[in-house]
């Protein structure tokens, strides 16, 4: 494959959501011409993602993105093997294997590849959705298998409540501040500010705001506010999440593997673009293994499957403008 063409399918492929924004699928073409891709262990979340599966969904949607983008490009996938269990960080020092693309045979493009670029976190007020959008939305749901969709008004309270409540417990650990704060991009200064992680424009942030936050999640100001009792007041996303038109519980089989996960998750979210929603998600509620539960029982998900991410959705009132590395940086 040509450089260029290669560059255009990866660039592509990159736009697919990661945690934190943290980027950490890289691209090597192998000498026998398959793809491999690849988690860059440097960019792996030590206190948010202690199990690495954040670190898989995001390298399951970029590998998505990528068998998307090559069939765009008239390339089509003979196999894509899920490396990840192999749990191989060997071959390629400082990276984790997570899956090998086989390009071969007839290319199937997929529609949803035409949302790609369209699809993106917001993270604030919804603004109402028109009555058809809101019925497809919930037309789609009840065929879709991996999702359970909520939206009458007390349940989106419940699921409002719960995500805060479990919010505030990764909070309350300082190592998961930091980290956070650490891939918080919270001056436009930053020099990594349309790189990666989560910047002023991705969080919906005032520079004002965005100097506050940093104040209160980098510094130990946070154990004082939450002390007052006023830690979930200042943090929580309560009446964001109200606004939202339907929140969509996305689950899936317990045992399969996070990249597996990941593709049919990025799949999942580019439904909800299709559909006219943008999303923002409350993984706290999915990585929290009590409010995960609570969340699963309440909303009858059965024990076999694993809540993998709990998304609001609704209609956003801007675009805001994507961080993303240069593609050159994600090639190895
Ligand atoms: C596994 C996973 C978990 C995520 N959890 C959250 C979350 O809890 N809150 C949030 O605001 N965004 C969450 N996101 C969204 C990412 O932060 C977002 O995809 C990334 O910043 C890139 O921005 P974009 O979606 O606008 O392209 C998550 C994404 C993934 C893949």
């Amino acid at each position: 494959m040509e450089n260029a063409l290669l560059s255009r399918i990866v660039a592509s492929a990159n736009l697919a959501p990661s945690v934190h924004n943290t980027q950490p699928a890289r691209w090597h073409m192998a000498s026998d011409g398959s793809i491999l891709v690849m988690a860059e262990l440097a960019r792996h979340l030590s206190a948010g993602d202690p199990y690495h599966r954040d670190l898989g969904l995001s390298c399951g949607t970029a590998v998505e993105g990528t068998v998307m983008a090559l069939a765009d490009a008239g390339i089509g996938v003979a196999a894509v093997e899920d490396l990840w269990a192999v749990n191989d960080t060997v071959a390629f020092p400082g990276y984790r294997l997570a899956a090998r693309i086989v390009p071969g045979g007839a290319a199937q493009a997929s529609p949803l590849n035409s949302h790609v670029a369209n699809r993106f976190t917001w993270r604030s007020h919804f603004k109402p959705a028109a009555m058809d959008a809101a019925q497809a939305l919930q037309a789609w749901a009840k065929e879709a298998q991996d999702v359970t969709l909520v939206h009458t008004v007390d349940d989106i309270a419940m699921l409002a409540a719960l995500a805060d409540e479990a919010g505030m417990v990764f909070l309350r650990d300082r190592a998961f501040r930091r980290e956070l704060v650490g891939w918080m991009r919270l001056a436009r200064s930053h020099p990594r500010y349309d790189a990666d992680g989560l910047n002023l424009d991705a969080l919906r942030m005032s520079a004002l705001e965005g100097f506050g936050a940093k104040m209160v999640l980098g510094t130990g100001l946070f154990e004082a506010v939450d002390a007052l009792g006023l830690g979930k007041a200042l943090t929580g996303e309560k009446a964001k999440t109200l606004s939202a038109t339907a929140i969509a519980l996305f689950h899936r089989p317990r045992e399969e593997s996070p990249v597996e996960s990941g593709h049919a998750f990025y799949r999942f979210w580019l439904n909800l673009t299709r559909l006219g929603f943008a999303a923002w998600p409350m993984a706290a509620v999915a990585d929290h293994a009590e409010s995960a539960y609570i969340c699963s029982r309440h909303f009858a998900i059965p024990s076999e499957r694993r809540l993998i991410n709990v998304l609001r959705a609704g209609v956003a009132a801007a675009v805001p403008k994507r961080a993303r590395l240069p593609v050159q940086l994600v090639i190895t």
